[in-house]
C-alpha cells in the first residue's frame, strides 16, 4: 500500500492524540517524581522543628527540639478539607486544681458508687456533658523527670508536689524528701534489707535469672504507712533481672502511688481487684506477686484468686508475703489475733488446691504457689472438688468491664498431662522474636508466621525511620512509652535496645486481639477504649505512638477528647509520633495546634507514594499558675 493511502491518513489522525496523551502523562510523571524527590531529600536535609509563635501559659521553660532533621512535609496531595476544620481552636488551660485529674478514677465521682468490694474505686468515667475541654496543668515548678536509672531512686518534690508526704510522715521508710527530691530507699521494715535483697529471697526458691520469668504483675503496687517496700519498688528492682512488671494500685486520695511509679519510670496504672476482669488476657503473667497487697484472696468464694489464675501463664508463679504468711511471727505485729491469720491462711490454702495449683514451697516471709501447666487434672479433680467449676461459654480474653466469675477460666485443651496448655512460650530474650504460640496455633484470624515475620521487619524499618527523625529517641529522653494502637507488639520488640518501656494498648474493639501475643513476646500491655480517659495520672508518658488510631475512632466518638487525653497523659516536652492518612492528620493538627503542639506532617519512611503519611508533635513545655485562693 501507498503512503499516500486514505487508510494511513487515518491511522496518522489517529496516533497524534495518542502520542499528546502519551508526552502530557510522561511530563507529568516526570514532574511529580522531581517534586517527591525534592520533598523528601528536604525533609531529612533541613533543621530542626521551630517554635515560631509563642505557647507560653504559665513560666517558659525549653523549646521542643528533634535533632538535626526536618520534619518537613509539603503537600503534593490535593486534601480537600473543609476549611473550618484548620482554623485552630485554643484550648485553654484548666484550673491547677485538676493538676492530678484522673477522669474515670475521680474521688468525687467515685463516692457516688458502693463501697461494697470496692466498686467505688473502679474505672466510673464522665459522661459526655462532664467532659473537661481544657488543658491539665503541670504544677508550678514542675521539672522534666530524672532519666533512668536515678529515677528509680529520685524524683522531683515539685512534679509532685504533696505536703503531707514531707512534713506528717517524713519518717517514712518508702519515701523521703531530701531537699528538691524525694528519694525513694526501697526499704521497709517487713523487709528490711529492701526490695532488692526481697526479690533475691524470691530468687532463692524460684528461678528468676534463667528467662523462663520475664512478665509479672504486682498486685497493689502501692504503699501502706509502716510496713511497705516502697512505691512499686519490687516492679522497679526486678527490671535489672530483666523482669517485666505491671504493678496496679487503686487511686489513692493521700498516697499517689501508681503516680509516683511511673514518675520513677517504673510500668504502672491504676487498678483494682473489685468487681470487673483487670484489663489483661488470659495467660499473660508468668508471675504474679501480693506483698500485704490486702486483697481479701478467701473472700467472695475466692473470686480474686480465680482472677489471678485467669492471667496467670500456666505454669506461672503467685508469690504471697505479708498477712497471713508466716503469722506465727508477725500476727502481734499486725495487730491480729493467731487464730483469725490461720484462718485466713488456710482458706487460702484450700482455695488454691481447689484451683488446682501446687504449693511449691513457703519460707519465711514468703510463700509460692504454681499454676498447673494444664486442665487434664484439675478437669478430673472437680469429682472430689465442686467449686469452683471450670468456666463455660467465656471468653477467656475478654477483660474490658467484664464482670468477674465464681468459675476457673479453662486453659487450651492438650494431648497429654506433659503439654502446655496453649503451647510453651521461649525464655527471654529470644522470645521477643520466636512465633509467638497464639499465632503459631492460628487462633487470630488472619495471623500467621508470614504475617509477623514482615511485622517484625516493618518495625525495623520504621525504627530506622524514628531514630533519623527523633534525635532523643537514640539519647535516652524517653523511659515511658505508650503505644496506643500496638498490634503485634512490634514497637516494643525494635525498643528493646533503649532504655525504655512499653505500655502496649490494644483497643478494645479492635478486629483481631492480639494482646495476648504481646505478652508472649514478653512484653506488657492492657486493653483500652480511646474514647475514654486512660487509668493513668496526669504527665506519666514521654512518647506516644499512636499509628492508625483516629481512623478507628473517628466515627466513634469526638476525636477532640482523644487529643485532650493524649495531652493530659504526656509529659511536657514529650513527643507523639501519629500515623495516618493525611487528611485525618491534617485535622489532627489543626487541635494540637490549639494544644500548644508543635508538629510537623511529613511522608512515610517508604516514600511519597504511599498514602499514609507521619506527623510528629511536641508538647510545649507550661505549667499552671496558683491563683491566690488556691
Ligand atoms: C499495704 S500496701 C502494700 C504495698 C506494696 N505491695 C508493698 O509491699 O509495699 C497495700 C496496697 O494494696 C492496695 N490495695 C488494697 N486493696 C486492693 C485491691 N482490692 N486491689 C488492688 N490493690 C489494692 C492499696 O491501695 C495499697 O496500695
Amino acid at each position: 500500500m501507498a503512503n499516500g493511502s486514505p487508510m494511513m491518513a487515518e491511522l496518522e489522525c489517529r496516533r497524534k492524540p495518542i502520542t499528546w496523551i502519551l508526552a502530557v502523562t510522561c511530563l507529568c510523571t516526570v514532574s511529580y517524581l522531581l517534586g517527591a524527590w525534592q520533598n523528601t531529600s528536604n525533609a531529612l536535609n533541613s533543621n530542626v522543628i521551630t517554635s515560631d509563635e509563642s505557647n507560653k501559659i504559665g513560666c517558659a521553660h525549653t523549646s521542643p527540639s528533634f535533632g538535626s532533621h526536618s520534619l518537613d512535609f509539603q503537600a503534593h496531595h490535593q486534601v480537600g478539607l473543609n476549611e473550618s476544620l484548620l482554623s485552630s481552636v485554643k484550648f485553654p488551660a484548666c484550673a491547677l486544681k485538676y493538676s492530678e485529674y484522673t477522669p474515670c478514677q475521680d474521688p468525687r465521682r467515685a463516692r457516688k458508687f458502693p463501697k461494697d468490694m470496692l466498686v467505688y474505686r473502679e474505672r466510673h468515667c464522665p459522661a459526655k456533658n462532664e467532659l473537661l475541654r481544657c488543658l491539665i496543668p503541670a504544677p508550678p515548678k514542675y521539672k522534666n523527670p530524672l532519666k533512668w536509672p536515678q529515677s528509680r531512686d529520685y524524683s522531683w518534690y515539685d512534679n509532685i508536689p504533696h505536703r503531707e508526704l514531707s512534713i506528717e510522715k517524713a519518717v517514712q521508710n518508702w519515701i523521703q524528701v531530701e531537699g528538691d527530691r524525694f528519694h525513694f530507699p526501697g526499704g521497709g521494715t517487713m523487709f528490711p534489707r529492701g526490695a532488692d535483697a526481697y526479690i533475691d529471697d524470691i530468687g532463692a526458691l524460684i528461678s528468676l535469672t534463667d528467662g523462663s520469668i520475664r512478665t509479672a504483675l504486682d498486685t497493689g503496687c502501692g504503699v501502706s504507712a509502716k510496713y511497705s517496700q516502697g512505691v512499686a519498688s519490687w516492679g522497679a528492682y526486678l527490671l535489672k533481672r530483666d523482669i517485666l512488671a505491671m504493678s496496679f494500685a487503686p487511686r489513692d486520695s493521700h498516697e499517689a502511688q501508681v503516680q509516683f511509679a511511673l514518675e520513677r519510670g517504673v510500668p504502672a496504672m491504676i487498678g483494682v481487684m473489685a468487681s470487673d476482669r483487670i484489663p489483661y488476657p488470659a495467660r499473660s503473667f508468668d508471675m504474679a506477686h501480693c506483698s500485704r497487697c490486702l486483697i481479701p484472696w478467701q473472700q467472695y468464694d475466692g473470686l480474686y484468686l480465680l482472677e489471678v489464675d485467669r492471667v496467670l501463664r500456666p505454669g506461672g508463679y503467685w508469690i504471697l508475703s505479708g498477712p497471713p504468711i508466716n503469722w506465727k511471727v508477725h500476727y502481734r505485729g499486725w495487730e491480729r489475733t493467731a487464730e483469725d491469720l490461720k484462718h485466713e491462711q488456710d482458706s487460702i490454702e484450700d482455695l488454691a488446691k481447689r484451683l488446682c495449683w501446687k504449693k511449691v514451697i513457703e519460707k519465711g516471709d514468703l510463700a509460692v504457689w504454681q499454676k498447673p501447666i494444664n486442665h487434664i487434672e484439675c478437669v478430673e479433680s472437680r469429682m472430689v472438688y465442686k467449686t469452683p467449676h471450670i468456666c463455660k461459654n467465656n471468653n477467656p480474653d475478654s477483660a474490658w468491664y467484664r464482670k468477674m466469675e465464681v468459675c476457673i477460666t479453662p486453659l487450651p485443651e492438650v494431648n497429654s498431662v506433659e503439654e502446655i496448655a496453649g503451647g510453651a512460650v521461649e525464655k527471654w530474650p529470644g522470645r521477643a522474636f520466636a512465633l509467638p504460640p497464639r499465632i503459631s496455633r492460628g487462633t487470630i484470624t488472619g495471623i500467621t508466621l508470614k504475617t509477623f515475620e514482615e511485622d517484625n521487619k516493618m518495625w525495623k524499618e520504621r525504627l530506622e525511620h524514628y531514630k533519623r527523625i527523633i534525635k532523643p529517641l537514640a539519647n535516652g529522653r524517653f523511659r515511658n512509652v505508650m503505644d496506643m494502637n500496638a498490634r503485634l507488639g512490634g514497637l516494643a520488640a525494635e525498643l528493646m535496645k533503649y532504655s525504655v518501656w512499653v505500655m502496649n494498648v490494644m483497643p478494645v474493639d479492635h478486629k483481631q486481639d492480639t494482646l495476648g501475643v504481646i505478652y508472649e513476646r514478653g512484653f506488657i500491655g492492657t486493653y483500652h477504649d480511646w474514647c475514654e480517659a486512660f487509668s493513668t495520672y496526669p504527665r506519666t508518658y514521654d512518647l506516644i505512638h499512636a499509628d492508625g488510631v483516629f481512623s478507628i475512632y473517628q466515627d466513634r466518638c469526638d476525636i477532640t477528647y482523644i487529643l485532650l487525653e493524649m495531652d493530659r497523659i504526656l509529659r511536657p516536652e514529650g513527643t507523639v509520633i501519629f500515623r495516618d492518612s493525611v487528611e485525618i492528620l491534617v485535622k489532627i493538627q489543626s487541635l494540637t495546634d490549639g494544644m500548644r503542639w508543635k508538629s510537623r506532617i511529613m511522608d512515610h519512611e517508604s516514600g511519597p507514594f504511599n498514602p499514609e503519611k507521619i506527623m510528629v508533635a511536641v508538647k510545649t513545655y507550661w505549667t499552671g499558675e496558683p491563683s491566690p485562693a488556691q
